[in-house]
C-alpha cells in the first residue's frame, strides 16, 4: 500500500446542539473528510451506518432551511475525486448509482413494487410485473471492457463520469480455486466486438480472515472488514501486492457494448443477460432469482436474510430489477438513478457508539474476557450493550480505551465485537486497560497465561464464584442436563446465597430451601424441583458434556459415548485408548485424562450417579460397524424414504459426522431430489455423490469410489 499522505484529525462532530447554519457547515467539513477518505484513499474510519447518520443529519438541516444548501455540499454529489497516480478514465456509458429502500422491512419491496406499477401506468388487476432479484454484494464496482473476448480495461466507478484505471489490480482478480470468482483475461467462446461487463470486486470471508491473520503473524495492520480490504487492493499502484490480496468478482449487469454474439439475440430480460454473461465465463452469483410481482421480491428478501450469515462474503441488502430490458428502457432514469431498479438494505452489522467503560468476566474454565460496556446501540436487529473485545492483546492491538467512540460489529448469531475505534482526539489522558495485579476480579485467585496463549485464565477452579456460576449453568444447559427454568438470575442466588459450591448439592436443594428464596413463589420453587427430578433420565453423552470437561463439546462427548458404551470405560481409559476414538487428538485425550486422574471430579460423578442420575447402560455402545469413522458427509435435497435426521443419525452411528457445506474434504455427497448448490458444488469438486441405496451400501460395508455421475 503506498504511504497514505498524512491526514489532519476530523473534524468535530457538531451533535444536536447549536446554531443551525454553524452545524450544516461542521457536518459538511466531517462529510468530506469522511468522504474522501471513503472515495479517494478507500480507507474509511466510520462504518457506513455512521456517514449515513451525518448525511441525514444534514439533509434534515438543509431541507428545514434551503439556504443552508450550499452548492459543495456533500448532499449535492455523488463519489469522489481521482487520486493521483491512477489514471482517469471516462466512462462510455456513466456508471450510476440505485436508490436505496432504507426501510429494511417487507414493505420497502411494496414500496418499490407500487413506483413501478404507477410509473409505468399499470392498472390494480393488471397482472404482477417480473422481476429479477440479485444480492447486493458489498465490494468495489468496477467495469471491465473486453474488445475481441480480450480485457482491455478496468475502470473504478469514481464519480459515476470518470474512474480511475485499475485494469493491472484487477487482472489479479483469481477468485478462490474451486469456488469461482475469477475474473476471465479472454472472454469464453464467440465474444460481442466491444462489451463492458459491470460487476463487483469482493473479499470472501474466509479470505478476509486468512488474510488478517498473515498481517497479525507478520505484525502488520489488519483490515477492519472484507470490504475495506477489497477496495484498497484494488486501487493499490502496485499490482504485485494487489496479487496477495485474494479477490473475487461477481458480474452483475453491463456498460457499453457494440454488436453482440454472432448468432445470437441480444438478451430481452435481466436474467438472460446474466445466463449469457455467465456463458462467456464471467462468474455470476447463483442466489439470483426471478420472480414475480412484490410477493416475489418479499419472498426473496426473507429467503436471502435467512442465509444472509451462512454466504461466503459479506452483502449489505439485495437488489431489485425490472427483469425486461424494454420496461427498464422505457421506464428510464431519474436524474442519476434509474426508476426499474433498487437497492433494500438489511440492518447494518456495524454501528458506531461510545465505549462507557471494559468489566472483565470469567467464563467456566476460568477465562478473563474484557468486555466492552457500550451506549446501547441498535446492530445487526438487536439492541446491543455488551460486546466482547476478546483478550488484552486484541485489547492493546486495536488501541481502544474508555471514553472512545468505537464499531462494533453484529452479525447474525455470532457474539458483538469491537472491531475498533473511529478516529477524534480524546477529551483527557485515559490509560491503557490492564487487569493488574493479574487477579480475578471475582474470587482474587492469581490469573495465569498459557505458555504461546492469548487468554488469562483464572486459576481458583470451581472455588471461584464465577466459574462455579458457569459450570452450574452449563451442566443445567438445553443441550447437557436440560434443566427447566435454572436460569443464571437463579444460579446467582444459589451461588452468592452459599446453598450451592458442587454440582450435586443442586439435587439436595429441596422444596424448603428454595422456596426460601427471595423472588422465589412456591410454584417456581415446585417446577424446579420437579425439572430437576426429570433431568435425572439422561443419556451417556448428555452426561459427558454436562460435567463442562475442557475440550470435551457435544460432539466429543458423543464419539466418547459410542466408542466405550460405559462411563466406568471413559473414566478408566488410558490415553491411547481416548486416541482411538474418532476426532479425538492428544490434547483433547489428555483433557480427559487429567480430568478423570482428580479425585474430586470423580467424587463429583459418584456423588451425581449417586443422587440417581442414571442414562441406559450401555447405549450408543458400538453395535454398528464404524464404516465412516472420521469421515465427513453432506446430505442435500429430499431422500425418497429416509428423513434428513434418520439420515444422520444412521451416519453418525457408523462413526460418520455430517456438515452442512461441501468442501475438499467432504467424503460424499448424499443427494435427494430438489438437491441445491451442494450438489454442484459436491461436482465442482469431484466428490461422490451417492443416492439413498447408495449411502445404505456404505452403510452395509461398500466403498464410495470415485465421482458418481
Ligand atoms: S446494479 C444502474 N446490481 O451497489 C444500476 N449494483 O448503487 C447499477 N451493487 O456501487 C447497479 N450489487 O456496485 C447492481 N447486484 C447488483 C449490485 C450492485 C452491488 C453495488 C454497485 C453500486 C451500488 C449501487
Amino acid at each position: 500500500m503506498p504511504a497514505l499522505p498524512a491526514l489532519p484529525e476530523p473534524p468535530a462532530d457538531p451533535g444536536d446542539a447549536g446554531d443551525p447554519a454553524a452545524r450544516a457547515t461542521a457536518l459538511r467539513a466531517l462529510l468530506l473528510y469522511h468522504g474522501h477518505r471513503y472515495h479517494a484513499l478507500a480507507a474509511p474510519e466510520i462504518p457506513d451506518a455512521e456517514y449515513d447518520r451525518l448525511f441525514q443529519a444534514l439533509q434534515a438541516l438543509e431541507a428545514a432551511d434551503p439556504a443552508l444548501r450550499s452548492a459543495d455540499s456533500p448532499t449535492q454529489r455523488v463519489g469522489a475525486a481521482v487520486l493521483d497516480g491512477l489514471q482517469p478514465v471516462r466512462h462510455v456509458v456513466p456508471m450510476l448509482s440505485i436508490q436505496t429502500e432504507t426501510d429494511t422491512s417487507a414493505e420497502g419491496a411494496r414500496a418499490f413494487d407500487a413506483r413501478v406499477r404507477r410509473e409505468l401506468g399499470l392498472a390494480a388487476d393488471a397482472p404482477p410485473v417480473a422481476y429479477h432479484a440479485e444480492l447486493k454484494f458489498d465490494g468495489l464496482a468496477i467495469n471491465l471492457r473486453y474488445e475481441q473476448g480480450l480485457l482491455v480495461q478496468a475502470a473504478t466507478r469514481g464519480d459515476g463520469e470518470s474512474g480511475e484505471d485499475v485494469t493491472h489490480n484487477i487482472r489479479t482478480v483469481r477468485g478462490r480455486p474451486g469456488a469461482g470468482g475469477a475474473i476471465p483475461l479472454r472472454l469464453q467462446g464467440e465474444a460481442p466486438p466491444v462489451l463492458e461487463v459491470r460487476g463487483e470486486v469482493y473479499m470472501r470471508r474466509d479470505d478476509f480472515e486468512a488474510l488478517n491473520e498473515r498481517q497479525r503473524e507478520r505484525g502488520d495492520k489488519t483490515y477492519i472488514n472484507p470490504r475495506n480490504a477489497a477496495a484498497g487492493a484494488v486501487r493499490l499502484l502496485d499490482s504485485t501486492q494487489a496479487a496477495q490480496r485474494p479477490l473475487s468478482f461477481f458480474a452483475y449487469g453491463l456498460g457499453e457494448v457494440q454488436g453482440w454474439i454472432a448468432g445470437h439475440e441480444p438478451p430481452a430480460t435481466q436474467h438472460g443477460l446474466l445466463a449469457a454473461l455467465a456463458g462467456l465465463g464471467l462468474p455470476v452469483a447463483r442466489e439470483n432469482a426471478a420472480v414475480q410481482g412484490a410477493e416475489g421480491l418479499v419472498a426473496f428478501h426473507q429467503h436471502i436474510a435467512a442465509q444472509r450469515d451462512a454466504l461466503p462474503f459479506d452483502i449489505d441488502g439485495v437488489v431489485y430489477k425490472v427483469d425486461s430490458l424494454a420496461l427498464q428502457q422505457q421506464l428510464g432514469f431519474k436524474t442519476r438513478e434509474p426508476r426499474w431498479a433498487v437497492a433494500h438494505k438489511y440492518p447494518a452489522q456495524e454501528q458506531a457508539t461510545r465505549l462507557n467503560g471494559i468489566d472483565v468476566q470469567v467464563g467456566r474454565t476460568g477465562k478473563l474476557t474484557p468486555v466492552a460496556k457500550l451506549e446501547p446501540v441498535f446492530v445487526g436487529g438487536t439492541t446491543v450493550s455488551n460486546a466482547t473485545l476478546h483478550n488484552l492483546f486484541e485489547l492493546r492491538r486495536k488501541g481502544v480505551r474508555v471514553g472512545d467512540r468505537v464499531i462494533v460489529r453484529r452479525a447474525g448469531d455470532v457474539i458483538p465485537e469491537v472491531v475498533g475505534r473511529l478516529p477524534g482526539a480524546r477529551a483527557a489522558y485515559v490509560p491503557n486497560f490492564r487487569i493488574w495485579p493479574r487477579l480475578c476480579p471475582v474470587c482474587g485467585s492469581l490469573a495465569e497465561r498459557e505458555r504461546g496463549g492469548m487468554d488469562y485464565r483464572c486459576s481458583g477452579g470451581l472455588f471461584c464464584p464465577a466459574q462455579r456460576k458457569q459450570a452450574l449453568l452449563h451442566f443445567a444447559g438445553r443441550r447437557a442436563m436440560d434443566v427447566e427454568g435454572l436460569g443464571d438470575k437463579l444460579v446467582d442466588q444459589l451461588v452468592d446465597g452459599g446453598l450451592i459450591r458442587t454440582l450435586p448439592e443442586l439435587y439436595t436443594l429441596g422444596l424448603a430451601k428454595l422456596s426460601a428464596l427471595e423472588r422465589m413463589g412456591e410454584k417456581s420453587a415446585m417446577n424446579l424441583v420437579a425439572a430437576l427430578e426429570k433431568s435425572k433420565a439422561t443419556t451417556l453423552p448428555r452426561f459427558l458434556f454436562a460435567l463442562g470437561i475442557r475440550q470435551v463439546g457435544e460432539a466429543t462427548a458423543k464419539d466418547l459415548a459410542r466408542h466405550f458404551g460405559s462411563l466406568d470405560r471413559v473414566m478408566d481409559a488410558p490415553e491411547p485408548e481416548l486416541l482411538q476414538v474418532p476426532d479425538v487428538g492428544p490434547i483433547v485425550a489428555h483433557s480427559i485424562r487429567s480430568f478423570f486422574d482428580q479425585a474430586h471430579n470423580r467424587e463429583v460423578v459418584e456423588r451425581l450417579r449417586a443422587a440417581g442420575i442414571a442414562w441406559p447402560e450401555g447405549e450408543g455402545a458400538t453395535t454398528v460397524p464404524q464404516v465412516l469413522a472420521g469421515k465427513t458427509l453432506v446430505l442435500t435435497g429430499t431422500l425418497p424414504s429416509l428423513g434428513r435426521e434418520d439420515a444422520k443419525a444412521l451416519i453418525e452411528a457408523a462413526g460418520g459426522k455430517v456438515a452442512g457445506s461441501v468442501s475438499k474434504k467432504t467424503y460424499a455427497v448424499v443427494a435427494g431430489e430438489e438437491a441445491g448448490s451442494k450438489l454442484d458444488k459436491a461436482r465442482e469438486l469431484g466428490i461422490t455423490v451417492l443416492d439413498e441405496a447408495g449411502l445404505q451400501a456404505l452403510l452395509a460395508g461398500a466403498a464410495a469410489a470415485g465421482p458418481a455421475a
